[in-house]
């Protein structure tokens, strides 16, 4: 079992700074990932204590982590608005000077769509992460839902892009990944991303994409957990 160490005490201080910032009435979006987690955690310590919150899953897994610890549970329809969404991400940019700062991959736990949804949605998006997620250029393979049919087809198109679409396979069942909407994930390498925004949007105007996990200029903050605290970069 995996114990706490180095990285995962830097995951809990992210992810605990960042539930610091949830208000008495807040609607907050719970993000995905072993980070937001500890978010949902303190979140649920603090509702224990009294704070009236809700809570927006954005997958299955947050939102059986969220019933756990005792947060109240809506949805995007039944609330007005989200005051404050709290989410992990697989690689940040982190050069000042980079034409992506602050851009995202996110998806690692294929829920960059309802990910997408909520954060974007918040009036302040917080990414919770740890120093390995830092990077000067996104790099990582960037997954692709797309819906079952299209997959061949989505493929055929990213490799036309000069990416490298590989179908994400369950670790633990025979068969791919199936997202919690019932599609599929490609995870497409196009090596160092030199600019996110057009790739971005080549990858929503490709016909069977629901969604990519690049996310561009949506986040307000990043909280990164150090050995001794947290940066908070803006
Ligand atoms: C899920 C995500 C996660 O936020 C991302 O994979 C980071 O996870 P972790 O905090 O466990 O490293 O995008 O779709």
């Amino acid at each position: 079992m995996k114990t706490e160490g180095g990285s995962d005490a830097a995951k809990r201080r992210a992810g605990e700074r960042a539930a610091e910032e949830v208000e008495d009435g807040f609607v907050v979006g719970l993000g995905t990932g072993s980070t937001t987690a500890y978010a949902i955690r303190a979140i649920g310590r603090a509702v224990d204590d009294g704070l009236e919150v809700r809570g927006i899953p954005t997958s299955f897994q947050s939102r059986q982590l969220a019933l756990e610890v005792g947060i109240p549970v809506t949805s995007l329809d039944a609330a007005d608005g989200v005051d404050l969404a709290i989410d992990g991400a697989d690689q940040v940019v982190d050069d000042p000077e980079a034409a992506g700062y602050g851009a995202l991959i996110k998806g690692g736990g294929a829920a960059h769509t309802r990910e997408k949804l909520v954060d974007s949605t918040a009036d302040r998006f917080v990414v919770v992460a740890d120093p390995s997620k830092l990077a000067p250029a996104l790099e990582r393979s960037v997954p692709v839902e797309v819906v079952p049919d299209a997959h061949t087809v989505v493929a055929d198109r990213i490799r036309d892009l000069g990416g490298e679409p590989s179908l994400r396979d369950a670790t633990r069942k025979d068969g791919p990944v199936v997202t919690d909407n019932g599609n599929l994930v490609l995870d497409c390498a196009f090596g160092s991303i030199d600019d996110p925004d057009a790739l971005a949007t080549v990858l929503s105007g490709l016909p069977g994409v629901l969604e990519h996990g690049l996310f561009v200029g949506l986040a307000d903050a990043t909280y990164v957990g150090r050995e001794n605290g947290v940066d908070v970069r803006t």
